[in-house]
């Protein structure tokens, strides 16, 4: 069994290593243009009290570094599906681990920061993040894959104070749906009694989680978040997330005239009064006691309106964190003394087996494959049009336009296609017909043009010589351009 308290200890020591940064940004190596964006805010007399770097080379990350020697540095993952009952057993999980511990040391990063979510599973694969399954199981599972990864931080991590990253799980965002047979806060609550780990709280994400719920017809939009931040584990929030939300482009953008809007995650949108007046309220918490740093996530968002918005937001809320910091640091003081790191029993194979097929068959449903069953598809079936939006719009135009859209990707092919009347979409549905091995790390760029080349030998097989050259030169520019450490066309913009 595990000892929730030894868990709790365990953390606290990991805790206390963590200085507090203050406000900050979370940024893409790429996109805007790092460099021209700290000088703006310079000249703007804005500087941050950290950045918190997306996964990008190591190169990349190590050029940033040298470019900015006096900033803290903080890292955020992706690639590693600690949701999924077989990611240990993946081919490339010890190689994703270690190619991020790399980064996690060449950036000399506090935390590894990872969403609670996979764009991967039971080998089906997405472009954008699906929330894991909200049950005591998967509650279980993504608590031990978190162990696997912290020993392997605690064993290699390198910083130059002796400690090692925190693993902070991120509280993902909804798109149109969430699956499960527990609430949401009680699922953490199940995570962070089994597993040290910090957790990011996200205020868009948890905007999605009260219109993707029941609760955004039950209940006023303050009373959920008192609710919400009552029952989560808010003492183990060491960061906070704020980003923007929009209408998402295959939709049409068009927002509701009446209700709430079905609003996204989307960090280049502007960010919406209403995430401020949520972060006041969860400021204000007398719960959130591990606090040590705020980000604005301005990826991909114009130079400009993140210098305003980061002006606004340190204007307004920096003494608050300040203020919400120092009380947390009060109650450290107080706290037990250390004890030694906390290890976990390893899960029997039948119960990680059971969640596999629970993850195939979410797959299947949210692809349209199989119809709503199971208990955990309860409150979806209920009220069916967000996953139905999810599978009839958003999924088809991630498939076939986001992160690469295929009529620019493959322009030959794409016509000598449409002589022949094959219409783009069967791609998707080729997309998910059947579960596929894993060929190598995520990179949903690469699985695209796999993929595809598949199709069109199956579909079209006089087009193959075509659509294999034209598979070959986007593989070719897609090497060279992360050689050097640089974006080609929108291809990358996969995150
Ligand atoms: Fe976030």
């Amino acid at each position: 069994m595990v000892d929730p308290d030894f868990v709790q200890q365990d953390f606290q020591r990991r805790l206390r290593e963590i200085p507090l940064r203050g406000m900050g940004l979370s940024v893409d190596v790429y996109s805007p243009d790092l460099f021209e964006l700290v000088n703006k805010l310079r000249e703007r007399g804005l500087s941050p009290g950290y950045l918190e770097v997306f996964k990008a080379t190591t190169t990349a990350l190590t050029t940033v570094r040298q470019a900015v020697p006096g900033m803290p540095l903080a890292y955020h993952g992706e690639g590693l599906w600690i949701t999924q009952p077989d990611v240990q057993a993946s081919p490339f999980f010890q190689q994703d681990v270690g190619e991020m511990i790399t980064q996690l040391n060449s950036i000399q990063s506090l935390w590894l920061n990872h969403e609670c979510a996979m764009k991967q599973m039971a080998g089906y694969s997405f472009g954008t993040y699906v929330p894991p399954l909200y049950t005591p199981l998967s509650a279980e599972v993504v608590a031990d894959n978190i162990a696997t990864v912290q020993q392997a931080m605690d064993l290699q991590g390198r910083r130059v104070d002796g400690t090692a990253p925190l693993f902070l799980l991120e509280l993902p965002p909804l798109t149109y749906f969430a699956a499960g047979t527990i609430p949401i806060p009680h699922f953490f609550r199940l995570v962070t009694a089994r597993v040290p780990c910090g957790l990011v709280l996200d205020i868009g994400h948890l905007w999605t989680v009260y219109r993707y719920t029941a609760a955004c017809r039950q209940v006023p939009l303050e009373q959920f978040v008192q609710e919400f931040l009552d029952e989560f584990p808010l003492d183990r929030v060491v960061e906070i997330h704020v980003a923007g939300l929009a209408c998402h482009e295959s939709v049409g953008g068009v927002e509701a005239g009446e209700g709430l809007p079905e609003w996204l995650d989307a960090h280049a949108a502007p960010i919406p009064s209403i995430l401020f007046t949520m972060l006041e309220q969860v400021l204000a918490h007398s719960g959130l006691v591990s606090l040590r740093a705020v980000a604005l996530e301005v990826d991909t968002k114009p130079i400009e309106m993140i210098v305003e918005e980061y002006a606004e937001a340190v204007r307004r809320f920096s003494l608050l964190v300040q203020q919400t910091m120092a009380r947390g640091r009060a109650v450290e003081q107080t706290g037990l003394a250390p004890r030694p790191a906390s290890v976990q029993e390893p899960m029997c194979q039948s119960d990680r087996q059971q969640l596999r097929d629970d993850y195939a068959r979410y797959a299947q449903i949210i692809s349209g494959q199989v119809p709503i069953t199971g208990p955990e598809w309860q409150e979806v079936a209920a009220e069916v049009s967000g996953l139905t939006r999810y599978r009839t719009s958003y999924l088809p135009h991630e498939i076939l336009h986001w992160g690469g859209d295929l009529a620019e990707m493959f322009p030959q092919t794409c016509r000598a296609l449409a002589e022949r009347s094959i219409c783009l979409t069967e791609f998707v549905a080729f997309w998910f017909r059947s579960p596929r091995p894993l060929t190598h790390s995520y990179d949903f760029f690469l699985l695209k043009i796999e993929r595809f080349l598949q199709f069109v030998t199956e579909r079209a097989p006089e087009v193959r010589v075509c659509v294999q050259s034209e598979g070959d030169m986007l593989r070719l520019a897609y090497a060279q351009a992360n050689e050097v450490g640089e974006p080609v066309m929108e291809m990358e913009r996969t995150r």
